[in-house]
């Protein structure tokens, strides 16, 4: 890996990997990664692939062949369809961006699922501790600090060949404005880069 493909890692990597381990995924369990084609969402993808589960991401028309390209097994285009209205259920909801209905997400897990909050609003943190008190299902949400543990943990799976960094495109320092600007178009597939030379 690369000091560009590195640069990715203890941004969205971390985050993604430090909710999904909270999330306890198990083999052969299906998790659900709302806004998986960005820079949290690409590394949750290959993350609990790893674990063994079944993964659906969820995102925009523009990133489901890019996200089928890095092990999602199933893709929904959140413009056509909302996967809390499908009658599909889930053991993990990962919802990255924080865009998903509470209540219809928390209705679509099993049994003893876990829906994770990357970006909880705070009623949504007071509604989860309701949830997971008087439920099977558990609300997960909140920061537990990133450790460099975790961070020898990715670069294990980095080097195991298992995940890697999704980068769109990359930019020099001089043109950081321009790389502001095409990041928001909200096209971006996983992430933009911005090299540095020596
Ligand atoms: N990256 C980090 O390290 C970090 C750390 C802390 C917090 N956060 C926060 O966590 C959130 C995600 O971060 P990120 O870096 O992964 O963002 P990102 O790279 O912008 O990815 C977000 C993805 O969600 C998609 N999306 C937007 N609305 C959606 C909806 N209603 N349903 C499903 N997908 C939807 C976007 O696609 P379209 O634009 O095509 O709709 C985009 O692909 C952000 O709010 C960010 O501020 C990020």
């Amino acid at each position: 890996m690369g000091y560009e493909e590195a640069g990715c890692l203890p941004v969205g990597g971390l985050e993604a990997w430090r909710l999904l381990r909270r999330g306890n995924v198990q083999s052969g369990e299906r998790v659900l990664i709302n806004g998986a084609g960005g820079s949290i969402g690409t590394f949750a993808v290959q993350i609990a692939k790893n674990y063994g589960a079944e993964v659906t991401g969820v995102d925009s028309a523009g990133k489901l062949d890019m996200l089928r390209s890095i092990g999602a097994d199933k893709i929904i285009d959140y413009t056509r369809e909302d996967f809390t209205k499908n009658g599909e259920t889930y053991d993990v909801i990962f919802d990255v961006i924080g865009k998903s209905s509470f209540s219809r997400s928390v209705r679509s897990l099993n049994e003893n699922g876990r829906y994770l909050l990357g970006n909880p609003r705070l009623s949504h943190m007071v509604l989860g501790r309701w949830v997971s008190w008087r439920s099977s299902k558990k609300v997960i949400f909140g920061a537990t600090g990133q450790t460099i543990e975790d961070l020898l943990s990715l670069k294990e799976l980095v080097e195991a060949g298992k995940i890697k960094s999704v980068i769109d495109r990359r930019y020099p320092l001089e043109q950081m404005a321009e790389a502001h600007q095409y990041v928001d178009t909200g096209d971006k597939k996983g992430n933009v880069v911005i090299t540095v030379e020596t």
